[in-house]
């Protein structure tokens, strides 16, 4: 994809619909469009501060990592569900990433939820920004876990808690899934 590729060109009519089409749990719940809106904006504000980040995988990533969730409790598998579902978005065209990007996103979806942590700048953006999120829970996030050095600064974390916090609808460009309250 060129770097000049708007984010609106990158979260297409068809690319929601194809989401949306098999999300299975409430627009209001804890895993659900907020969730993934204020993982987009921690996940962008973690990308501009870490070099080497791609800022279009972890805007995919936001979307696409609990899109498969079954239920809003235990669901170990929803992370290697949501890296298949890109995977198959790629191999329908509905993806603009090329192969190194996709490999990205994928991983980064299949391994969120393990605990680790990551040297990589892109995942270490994905993961931190969903750590960050643990905020909606009334959770501060375990330095021990987070991958990058952004995710430490304190303005980034004030934010995230923020809004995490307040389960802020936060804005999105024209496209992105819409919370319900
Ligand atoms: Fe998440």
């Amino acid at each position: 994809m060129p770097e000049t590729a708007t984010a609106a060109a990158l979260i297409t009519r068809p690319l929601v619909a194809r989401v949306m089409g098999g999300y299975r749990l409430g627009l209001a719940g804890i895993h659900g469009p907020g969730h993934w809106r204020r993982v987009r904006a921690n996940a962008l504000a973690l990308a501009t501060l870490t070099e080497g980040a791609d800022p279009h995988v972890v805007e995919l990533f936001a979307l696409l990592h609990d899109s498969r969730r079954l239920n809003d409790d235990h669901d170990p598998e929803h992370g290697p569900r949501a890296a298949a579902l890109a995977r198959e978005l790629a191999a329908a065209t509905l993806l603009a990433l090329d192969t190194a990007r996709l490999d990205l996103l994928a991983d980064a979806c299949a391994r969120h939820t393990d605990g680790d942590t990551t040297a990589d700048p892109t995942i270490g953006c994905c993961w931190d920004a969903d750590r960050l999120e643990l905020s909606r829970l009334g959770i501060r996030p375990n330095s021990r876990y987070l991958s990058t050095r952004a995710a430490r600064d304190p303005a980034v974390q004030h934010a995230a808690w923020t809004h995490g916090s307040d389960r802020a609808h936060l804005p999105a460009p024209p496209g992105w899934p819409a919370p319900r309250r």
